[in-house]
């Protein structure tokens, strides 16, 4: 086993064209939408840059916050599964990253149709809207839990992964061209374990709960995170799920490295949560190429296609390959978390 590099890995590869450029996001006020908007503003002079959700307290919010950046910023109030709205939005748009989702496996759970028309219709409607308007292209954010699910939150967004993948065969040679990024749990974001066991070790708890003391996960931060959409934003030929290289780390060792004081207990895998996630199956592994920092699945049923720009530039990854957190060659230990969580709170 061998450990992650002391700082994270850079994913800041190529710049997609978005001087001038006009972009939407989908869920742009969630986690991933406000570091996306931070970052794009700081690396680019985008035309326009549309936020696209519900809420209008989280978008006045992230108004007041970008106060003094935000002249190429709009706040579009909409919802993605409305598809009329979302065509509006998309007028004249060159590019949309679809951030939009209902994420808690249990709310899911409790909700199927909710989850199921957010997550899948929702997808359905910006494909369908995006190619109304002539958008140049198109990612939507996947997670690992779409690798071989065992939720309804995973099973949604595996289809939602598949409608965009297909959505290349509707839109023709010179429309536009859709993606998907599958990454794993991101460091501090809403509702997320980080947050959770600050909380908790802040006002007093006895001990950390973890579900189960082998359990492992997949870990990226929201900066890379955002440079990774942008670097396949860039290099995109349609219809690839591309997965970045990131570390894996333990739950316990991230407890230790929040509260090395507090002991864990042991709570028991919750349902609907595996002990470890995976982020290429064994029977995804005959599509995968490997790159440098990064794989990328490539489309079963490429019938738009001419021939691939990957053909011949790199390898498929060998047959019964999988990329799954606990057998994952790169890991975090509570140091490099340490380190991680401390570059989470310098922002
Ligand atoms: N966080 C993670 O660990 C992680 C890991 C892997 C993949 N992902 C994926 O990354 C994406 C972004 O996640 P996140 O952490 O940024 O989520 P988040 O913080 O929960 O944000 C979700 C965003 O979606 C908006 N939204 C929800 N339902 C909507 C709808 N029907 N129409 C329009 N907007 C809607 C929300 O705003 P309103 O409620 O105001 O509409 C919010 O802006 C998701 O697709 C998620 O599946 C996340």
């Amino acid at each position: 086993m061998t450990q992650a590099p002391p700082t994270p890995r850079n994913f800041r590869t190529n710049d997609p064209p978005l001087e001038g450029a006009s972009i939407l996001v989908t869920g742009g006020t969630g986690s991933f939408g406000r570091a996306f908007t931070r970052s794009v503003l700081q690396r680019f002079r985008p035309g326009r840059l549309i936020v696209f959700s519900r809420d209008e307290l989280k978008q006045y919010e992230m108004q007041q916050e970008l106060d003094g950046a935000s002249a190429p910023i709009r706040f579009f109030i909409g919802d993605v599964r409305d598809r009329d709205r979302l065509e509006l939005a998309l007028r004249g748009v060159d590019y949309v990253i679809h951030a939009a989702a209902l994420k808690h496996v249990p709310a899911a759970e409790y909700n199927p149709f909710e989850c199921i028309n957010t997550n899948v219709l929702g997808a359905e409607n910006v494909v369908n809207a995006a190619i109304r308007a002539g958008v140049k292209r198109v990612i939507a954010l996947s997670t690992d839990k779409a690798c071989n699910p065992i939720n309804l939150y995973g099973a949604s967004k595996l289809a939602a992964d598949k409608i965009f993948v297909a959505a290349n065969n509707l839109s023709g040679r010179d429309g536009p061209r859709f993606s998907a990024v599958r990454y794993g749990n991101v460091v501090g974001s809403r509702g997320s374990v980080v947050p959770l066991f600050r909380r908790l070790a802040a006002s007093g708890a006895k001990s950390l709960p973890i579900t189960d003391p082998r359990m492992t996960r997949f870990w990226i931060t929201l900066p890379q995170g955002v440079d990774f959409v942008l670097s396949c934003l860039a290099t995109m030929e349609g219809g690839e799920i591309f997965v970045p290289k990131i570390p894996s780390m333990r739950t316990v060792d991230l407890a230790a490295a929040i509260a090395p004081q507090l002991p864990y207990e042991s709570i028991g895998v919750r349902p609907g949560e595996k002990l470890h996630e995976v982020m290429i199956s064994d029977d995804d592994s005959r599509n995968t190429i490997e790159m440098a920092d990064r794989y990328a699945i490539l489309p079963g049923f490429p019938s738009w296609r001419g021939e691939s720009t990957y053909k011949g530039r790199f390898p498929f990854v060998r047959e019964g390959f999988r990329y799954a957190s606990d057998t994952n060659p790169e890991w975090l230990d509570a140091k490099a978390l340490q380190t991680m969580l401390a570059d989470l709170d310098r922002g």
